[in-house]
């Protein structure tokens, strides 16, 4: 599937984006290991989402789909899992293949977990090596890489483990084997990443222990099937943010935007880039705080990114690299190392697109340079990866002249509804099979 936009200068309206991508993984997860029934009330019912639903259904929890949207899942309890009859296909969904094999560490079954071109190609060592710690049996290709066959091992042990590099992730795969280990097992971040897992525990009525950059948990709890409210994802959000900002008029209004602090980094940069960015509404759901978010036309200016705010914005540099376009002067990237190893490597992938539209850049091993200015157009190999493709469809709020895309299929794994709601902000984008 590709796309192709025709430039339009013009983007405004109120749009409902669609629910955060990692709370719906980990709602799903925790209803489905809960007692009896819980809700999920905004679900992300993109692919990503739905492999991970799709995943508990092969191992025994049943779900259904709400007319209104919302997710009933019934939970089977902690040790109510059966062993799946297949491998555990989970497409394109980094979340789901680190979390799951945390999850199915702990587990009286074997298991195996595999996913499409990319998600084979992306490292598992970082979560196989500190469960391989409390004693998992969890084993991946030579290379470090999916498949992650699973096998049963009569108890996992509690450990201390501090990350080596910072991700909720691999944070959040320990801390799910920790629900089964026997003691109290620790995880040391070296900068904070988005704690979703640690407060979606606590909404469940899980102790979690946060003690500064250690978290810990403890095996031995049970709990109930509720109801949970997942905000919009701040991460879909930021394509209509960063759209409004660099369009030459319009004001977009996006309701009900989580607003975690771990993942609010791309607001302080774009706001550090002078973007004309409001919040209004601020409150707490669930144990997420939420808001609405106005963007508007604005003068950017090149920054150099502060590095402390680079895992909470992680997901979003492809975005803010098309504001950086956008910008005057230049903006640097740097100590982002991790985005060589996301759904594609965007580094290099970012630095492709820009080269095609014409953009002065300079790509460095942890990141890039992007000296804004005028933005020509072009054929884009998105590289399979939603986040490229929105970005650089976007991109063409800019543009001098139509910018194709190609390989934009993905973008239905986190932003399902994204080309109808993009047009009706202003884009003009023809859909090619
Ligand atoms: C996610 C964590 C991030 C992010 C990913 C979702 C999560 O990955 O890039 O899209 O839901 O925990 P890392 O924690 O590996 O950086």
């Amino acid at each position: 599937m590709k796309f192709l936009v025709t430039p339009r200068r013009e983007f405004a309206g109120t749009f409902k984006v669609p629910g955060d991508k990692s709370i719906s993984h980990r709602a799903v997860m925790f209803a489905a290991i809960a007692e009896g029934e819980s809700r999920i009330q905004g679900f992300l019912e993109g692919e990503d989402c739905l492999a991970t639903l799709n995943a508990f259904a092969a191992m025994g929890v049943q779900s259904q789909r709400l007319d209104n949207g919302d997710v009933l899942v019934q939970g089977v309890g902690k040790h109510g899992l059966k062993a799946p009859a297949d491998d555990l296909d989970i497409g394109n969904s980094g979340t789901s293949i680190r979390l799951l094999t945390g999850l199915l560490a702990g587990q009286a079954f074997a298991s195996c977990l595999r996913g499409d071109h990319s998600l084979m190609t992306r490292p598992m060592r970082r979560v196989c090596d500190p469960l391989g710690l409390m004693g998992a049996d969890v084993v991946t290709a030579e290379s470090g890489t999916p498949p992650v066959e699973v096998r049963p091992v009569t108890q996992l042990q509690a450990i201390e483990y501090e990350l080596p590099v910072a991700s909720a992730q691999v944070k959040s795969s320990i801390l799910l084997a920790g629900l089964y280990a026997q003691g109290e097992t620790t995880v040391i971040e070296p900068k904070a990443t988005r704690d979703h897992t640690e407060r979606m525990l606590q909404a469940f009525g899980h102790p979690i222990q946060k003690q500064g950059n250690r978290i810990s948990v403890s095996g031995g709890h049970s709990w109930q099937g509720r109801t949970l409210q997942v905000p919009a994802d701040i991460s879909s959000a930021a394509f209509f943010i960063v759209a409004a900002c660099i369009a030459e008029s319009g004001e977009v209004v996006l309701p009900n935007v989580g607003l975690n602090p771990t993942r609010t980094g791309v607001l302080d940069i774009l706001l550090a880039m002078n973007a004309d960015i409001e919040i209004r509404d601020q409150q707490l759901v669930d144990g997420e705080p939420v808001a609405t978010i106005v963007a508007r036309a604005s003068q950017l200016q090149g920054i150099d990114v502060p590095t402390e705010l680079v895992p909470s914005a992680i997901d979003e540099f492809p975005i803010i690299c098309i504001a950086a376009a956008c910008a005057s002067g230049t903006t640097r990237i740097t100590e982002a190392a991790e985005l060589r190893v996301k759904e594609s490597d965007r580094i290099a992938q970012v630095a492709k697109g820009l080269k095609t539209l014409g953009v002065a850049h300079e790509e460095f091993a942890d990141g890039l340079s992007i000296v804004g200015g005028r933005i020509g157009g072009g054929c884009i190999d998105s590289g399979s990866d939603h986040r490229i493709a929105m970005a650089f469809t976007v991109a063409s709020l800019a543009a001098q002249e139509p910018v194709e895309i190609l390989d934009c299929a993905n973008v239905a794994t986190s932003f399902p509804n994204f080309v109808r709601l993009a047009s009706d902000a202003g884009l003009s984008i023809d859909v090619c099979e």
